[in-house]
C-alpha cells in the first residue's frame, strides 16, 4: 500500500481543507495516523470492529490489547459509555481535552473488537488542536493507539512514524513534533476509588489534589511476576524497548554518574559497544576519556523534567540505530512527571535497576 504523507502549515490553526482527506479516510475505514499532544496515534473509526482488526495488524499487535477511543467534545462520551462515575465528571471538567484517558463501563455501540474483549472502554479527548479537528471532521470516535510497531518506542515525531508505518496504512499527518512526549495519563474510574493504571502527564499529585484518595496499580511500580495481571492489559507487554540491553541506574546525580562509569568502563573492557544516557545537570560527570569510547546523549534537564518527558522515546529510537550493545541510563526521582519517566524507562530496561 502506498502511504500518503500530508503536512499541516500551522498546527496551532489546521485549515478543515488540510484534514478533510484525512477524516474521509477514518470514516470509510481506513488508518490514519496523526499527532496528539502525548505521542503520535495510529486512528480508526472506533466504532468499526474490521478497522480495528487493521489497526492491530498494521502494529503487531496483540488483539487482547485493548484500544483508547479517542472524541472530540464531551458530547462524544455519553454514546460509549454506560455510566459516566462521578469522579469522572470531576476529572473531565479540570482535565479534558488533555493528556487524561479514564476508563468507563462501555455502552453497547462500542465493539469489543476496539476493546479487547473487555466490558469497559477507555476514552480520551485530546488538547492537540490537529488532532481535536481530524475527530471531529471524522465525526466518528477514533481508536488510536501508539502510531509503533508492537514493542518499539512510541513515536513522537512524524518521521518516527513514517519508519514504522509506511506501506502499512493510508495517510501520515505530519503536525510536527509533539508537545509531552509520553503516553497519557490512565485512570480507571469504574471502582470505588479511581485507580490509576498507567502514569503520565497528568501526575498522581494532580489527581489526588482534585480527588482526594486515588489508587496506583501495583503493578506499575514493581517488577511484574509473570502471573501477575495488571489492569491496563498493555502494560504486561515488554513495550518501550530498545535493541541493546538496558541498565537503568538510580541514585543520587553524581553517585549514579559513577556508578555509571564504573559499569560502562567494565562493559568496554568486554568489548562491548556502550551507550550513556545522562542529562544536561551530569554531562560534567563523565570524563572525557570515558566519553570518547561510548555514545553518550542528554535526555534534556533534570530541573525541567517535561525536557526529559519530551526526548526520552527520540534518545531511545536513536540508540536503535546506533548500534550499541549495551545502554546505561540514569535514573529519575519516583515523583510527579518523574514517576511516568521511570514507568517508561523501567520498562524500556526490562526491570532491571541498580541502585547507585
Ligand atoms: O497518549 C495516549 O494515550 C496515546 C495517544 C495516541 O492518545 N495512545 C496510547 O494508546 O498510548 P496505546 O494503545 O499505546 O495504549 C493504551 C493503553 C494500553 O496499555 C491498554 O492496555 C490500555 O490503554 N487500555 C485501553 N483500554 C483499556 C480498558 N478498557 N481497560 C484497561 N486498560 C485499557
Ligand atoms: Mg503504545
Amino acid at each position: 500500500m502506498e502511504t500518503k504523507r500530508i503536512t499541516i502549515k500551522d498546527r496551532e490553526h489546521p485549515q478543515d481543507g488540510e484534514l478533510r482527506e484525512a477524516a474521509e479516510i477514518l470514516r470509510t475505514g481506513g488508518l490514519v495516523a496523526f499527532p496528539t499532544e502525548t505521542v503520535y496515534g495510529l486512528g480508526a473509526n472506533a466504532l468499526d470492529e474490521e478497522a480495528a482488526k487493521r489497526i492491530y495488524a498494521a502494529k503487531g499487535r496483540p488483539s487482547d490489547n485493548p484500544l483508547i477511543a479517542h472524541i472530540a467534545g464531551e458530547s462524544g462520551l455519553a454514546p460509549l459509555v454506560s455510566r459516566i462515575p462521578e469522579a469522572a465528571k470531576k476529572l473531565m471538567e479540570a482535565f479534558w481535552p488533555g493528556p487524561l484517558t479514564m476508563i468507563f463501563p462501555k455502552s453497547e455501540a462500542v465493539p469489543y473488537g476496539t476493546t479487547g474483549g473487555l466490558e469497559t472502554v477507555a476514552v480520551r479527548m485530546p488538547s492537540d488542536p490537529v488532532a481535536n479537528r481530524l475527530i471531529a471532521l471524522a465525526g466518528v470516535p477514533v481508536a488510536a493507539p501508539s502510531a509503533n510497531t508492537s514493542g518499539r518506542p512510541s513515536p513522537t515525531t512524524a518521521d518516527h512514524v513514517w519508519e514504522d508505518m509506511n506501506g502499512r496504512i493510508e495517510m501520515v499527518v505530519d503536525g510536527g513534533p509533539v508537545g509531552i512526549g509520553v503516553e497519557s495519563t490512565i485512570v480507571d474510574v469504574t471502582g470505588e476509588v479511581p485507580m490509576v493504571l498507567r502514569p503520565g502527564a497528568i501526575t498522581m499529585e494532580m489527581l489526588r489534589d482534585l480527588l482526594g484518595e486515588v489508587e496506583i496499580d501495583p503493578a506499575i511500580i514493581g517488577p511484574m511476576s509473570p502471573d501477575a495481571h495488571p489492569k491496563a492489559p498493555g502494560m504486561k507487554y515488554r513495550h518501550y524497548a530498545p535493541k541493546a540491553d538496558m541498565t537503568l541506574v538510580e541514585g543520587e546525580p553524581e553517585a549514579m554518574a559513577e556508578t555509571i562509569c564504573l559499569l560502562a568502563g567494565e562493559s568496554l573492557a568486554q568489548g562491548k559497544r556502550v551507550g550513556v544516557i545522562c542529562t544536561e545537570e551530569t554531562r560534567h560527570f563523565y570524563p572525557e576519556s570515558l566519553m570518547e569510547k561510548t555514545v553518550v546523549r542528554s535526555m534534556g534537564q533534570r530541573a525541567k523534567e517535561e525536557t526529559i518527558a519530551h526526548n526520552l522515546y527520540a534518545v531511545l529510537r536513536e540508540f536503535d540505530e546506533l548500534d550499541v550493545d549495551c545502554i546505561y541510563c540514569e535514573g529519575f526521582p519516583r515523583t510527579e512527571l518523574g514517576q511516568a519517566i521511570m514507568n517508561r524507562l523501567t520498562k524500556a530496561a526490562g526491570h532491571k535497576i541498580i541502585q547507585a
